[in-house]
Parts: structure tokens; C-alpha cells; sequence
């Protein structure tokens, strides 16, 4: 099969796999990926882990996902193979590899044929299936095969030249994709001038949602959480600018409290926004339903199965607007890519805060340090920070 390729690929590579489900992963040396139609193979520079990547591979998040297994998240890296149907990809780019996976025939997403790369194998056999026979291998691996769909070319000239990012800065944007699903034109259109409540604020993905929320220019953030320590540490981080556009509310666990104390900032909220745990209760889908202005619209990307209950009456008379979403569309990602390349949403660079939530790479761990990487990363806590380089 005719394939593009910058030099040839070595024989074999390291991947970090798991063989049974839920053991301890181990570095292998197993055959280099190969350019099929519809995918390119790419050289991963820098792979990220989130604060519960070891709660996934150790079975106690009950993902399901398919073993034998190379394990993997988000990553930044860079062609040296292409399918014969690649029409813009080169040779020599620098993508941004996007987890979420999608069946290419499943257009209107009938089958819900949609997983998340090494992490979880969908929710439907349709997404189960094309996890476990086409794209089943992760990016903690020296090379890996991606759909070319999901391989986004990131601006080096711009990013590194122009706005004088390093790699490692980049890994907020895709911490940053997950919010934007939510937050963005194609959801609920956080629209700047408006006030957004975020709940919780503290939490991997519930910060960089706080942090998107100023760089999209929403007038007034109001970071709802338990840890007031965090809550006020983060405002404290941000520049006199943004630290006035922030305000903090205790999460209270007391739908009453909270709108009390909602409703004691005054203005009126246009935007409720929830990324809370599965263990947290959805009380406060009610108090946001309660808190929001007539006409105000909600966004539920936290997780978990169990039902909410949402008072029908004001629901219905105050017009709310109540979507929920799981990650985000393809076009998502080209516009938050384009908003950072623009510098209109800035991350932060490495050694310099310049807002309260960016969050650069801290520690960078080997393959063979996975289980040092796995612990630094539920550490750190929050996603982007602590990387493999293999
Ligand atoms: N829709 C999507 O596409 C999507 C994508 C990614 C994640 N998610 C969901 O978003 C959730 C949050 O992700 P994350 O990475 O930000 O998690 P995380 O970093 O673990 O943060 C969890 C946050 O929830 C707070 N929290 C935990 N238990 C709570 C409770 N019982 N009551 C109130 N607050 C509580 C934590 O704060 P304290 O413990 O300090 O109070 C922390 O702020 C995930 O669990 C997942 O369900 C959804």
C-alpha cells in the first residue's frame, strides 16, 4: 500500500501495555504501528495524564476498555507516516491528538459508535466494537496510529515564535476542550459580559473551565467548591484584571445555602455550569435552576448515573435551557486551537503565571517510571501536568 513516510519506521518501538485487565502495565517492545488508509503514524513527543489515570488501569474507576491494551491519553506529536488518503496532514507536523474517537459511519450518531481513546470503551457494542478492532492503542508509546481526523495541526510559528509557548504549555489546551464542549458556541455559548456560575471551580476539569470562562471575557465567574482554601488561593493567583471579573461561593451541600448565598453577590446569573464527580449529589442542578435569571441556560457535564430532579414548575416558567455534553465536537477543537493561536485565550507559559488556572507541564516521567507517574499525577491533581515523554 502506497504510504507517505519522512524516513523509515524502526521496526519496533516501547509501548507502556497492559495484557490482562487492570494489572500492572509493563514497557514492551512490540512492532511500530504502520500507515493504514485513514490514519497517520505519528512520533509522540509528549503524553499527558490525568490525576486519575491510575484509578482507570487499576480497574477501580471501572472503565471498561479492551486488554491487551497500550494505555494513553491526550498527546502532543508528530507525523512520520501517512495513509494514502491523507489530503492536508505532512510529514513534519506537530498535532494535537484528539482521545475522542468516533465511527467514521455513524454520521448522525444514531449508533453512538464514540469512545475515548485507551480510556473507556463508549457506552454503546457499536463503540465498544470499533475501539476493540480498529483503534484499540493508546499514546504511551513511542509511536502510535490515529484516525487522521483526530490528529489537529498546532501552529508552531505561531505558538512558539509569535506567543512564545513551549511544549508543554500546550497540554492545557485539550484540558481546556473538555470545558469548551460545554461552554462553547455548539452547547450553551458562553456569550463575554455574561456571569457563569462554575461548580465545582477546584477540580481538574472545573478549573480550566474558570480559566476558560475569563479568557472567553464572561463578565463575572463565580467559582462554587468546597475548598475555600483553593477557591481563594486561585482568585489570589490571577491578575488584578481577571481577579476582579472572579468571585467565590462556598459549596454548602444545602440547596438553600448556596442560593442564599448566590443570590447575596446579586446580578443576575445567566449561565450555570456543572463538571461535578459522580459522587457528588446533583442537588445543585436545583439550585442552579433556582439561582438562574429568566431565560438562563444550564450546562450538566459532570458525571454519573444516577437521576436528578429539577423543580418542573420554575423549570418550566423561568424558559431554562438545560444540555448536556460529553466532550466536544471536531469543530470545538479547531476553534479553541484557533482562539489560542490567536492569543485571544492565553495559557499560561512555563515559569510565568498569567492566569490563575493555566496549567504548564511539571514533571515529565520515561515509560519505565509509569507507576512514579501515575502517583505524581494524583498528586498534582489536575490534568496536564505531569506527562510521559517516552
Ligand atoms: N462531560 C464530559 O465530557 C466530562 C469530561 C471529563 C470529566 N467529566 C466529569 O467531570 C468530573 C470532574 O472531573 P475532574 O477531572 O475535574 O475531577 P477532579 O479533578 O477529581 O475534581 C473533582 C472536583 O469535585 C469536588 N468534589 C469531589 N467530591 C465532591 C462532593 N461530594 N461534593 C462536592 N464537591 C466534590 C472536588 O473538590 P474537593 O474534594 O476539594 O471539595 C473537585 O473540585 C469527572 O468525575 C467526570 O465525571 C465529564
Amino acid at each position: 500500500m502506497a504510504s507517505a513516510s519522512s524516513s523509515p519506521l524502526p521496526p519496533t518501538h516501547r509501548a507502556l501495555r497492559q495484557d490482562i485487565y487492570a494489572s500492572p502495565p509493563s514497557v514492551q517492545t512490540v512492532p511500530t504501528p504502520q500507515p493504514t488508509p485513514g490514519a497517520a503514524v505519528l512520533k509522540v513527543l509528549q503524553a499527558s495524564l490525568i490525576n486519575y489515570t491510575k484509578d482507570i488501569y487499576n480497574g477501580k474507576r471501572k472503565y471498561p476498555y479492551p486488554v491487551p491494551l497500550t494505555l494513553g491519553e491526550t498527546a502532543l506529536a508528530r507525523v512520520v507516516a501517512l495513509g494514502e488518503d491523507a489530503t492536508t496532514l505532512k510529514i513534519g507536523d506537530l498535532c494535537l491528538l484528539d482521545v475522542t474517537i468516533r465511527g467514521r459511519d455513524d454520521v448522525d450518531r444514531a449508533a453512538g459508535a464514540t469512545f475515548l481513546s485507551a480510556i473507556i470503551e463508549g457506552h454503546t457494542p457499536a463503540a465498544a466494537k470499533l475501539m476493540r478492532d480498529a483503534w484499540r492503542d493508546g499514546t504511551y508509546a513511542e509511536y502510535v496510529r490515529w484516525p487522521l481526523e483526530n490528529c489537529f495541526v498546532l501552529d508552531e510559528d505561531k505558538l512558539f515564535g509569535k506567543l512564545g509557548y513551549h511544549l508543554g504549555d500546550l497540554m492545557h489546551i485539550p484540558k481546556m476542550m473538555v470545558a469548551y464542549g460545554g461552554l462553547g458556541p455548539l452547547c450553551i455559548d458562553l456569550k463575554p459580559g455574561e456571569t457563569v456560575v462554575v461548580t465545582p471551580a477546584t477540580g481538574g476539569f472545573g478549573s480550566a473551565a474558570a480559566h476558560l470562562c475569563l479568557e472567553l471575557g464572561a463578565g463575572r465567574v463565580i467559582c462554587m467548591g468546597r475548598n475555600q482554601a483553593i477557591l481563594e488561593e486561585l482568585k489570589s493567583a490571577a491578575t488584578p484584571e481577571k481577579r476582579a471579573r472572579i468571585e467565590t461561593v462556598p459549596l454548602s451541600g444545602s440547596c438553600e445555602e448556596d442560593l442564599k448565598a448566590l443570590k447575596s453577590l446579586g446580578g443576575n446569573i445567566d449561565v450555570f455550569f456543572d463538571i461535578s464527580p459522580p459522587a457528588q449529589g446533583k442537588e445543585q442542578l436545583r439550585t442552579g435552576v433556582l439561582a438562574l435569571r429568566h431565560g438562563g441556560r444550564m450546562c450538566l457535564m459532570g458525571g454519573g448515573n444516577s437521576d436528578i430532579v429539577l423543580p418542573n414548575g420554575i423549570f418550566m416558567h423561568k424558559d431554562i435551557t438545560l444540555k448536556g455534553k460529553w466532550m466536544y465536537e471536531k469543530e470545538d477543537v479547531k476553534r479553541l486551537i484557533n482562539l489560542v493561536e490567536t492569543g485571544i485565550v492565553k495559557l499560561n507559559k512555563t515559569g510565568e503565571q498569567v492566569n490563575p488556572y493555566g496549567a504548564s507541564v511539571v514533571a515529565a516521567f520515561k515509560l519505565e517510571e509509569w507507576e512514579k507517574a501515575f502517583d505524581e499525577a494524583e498528586r498534582v491533581g489536575s490534568a496536564g501536568k505531569v506527562v510521559f515523554e517516552p
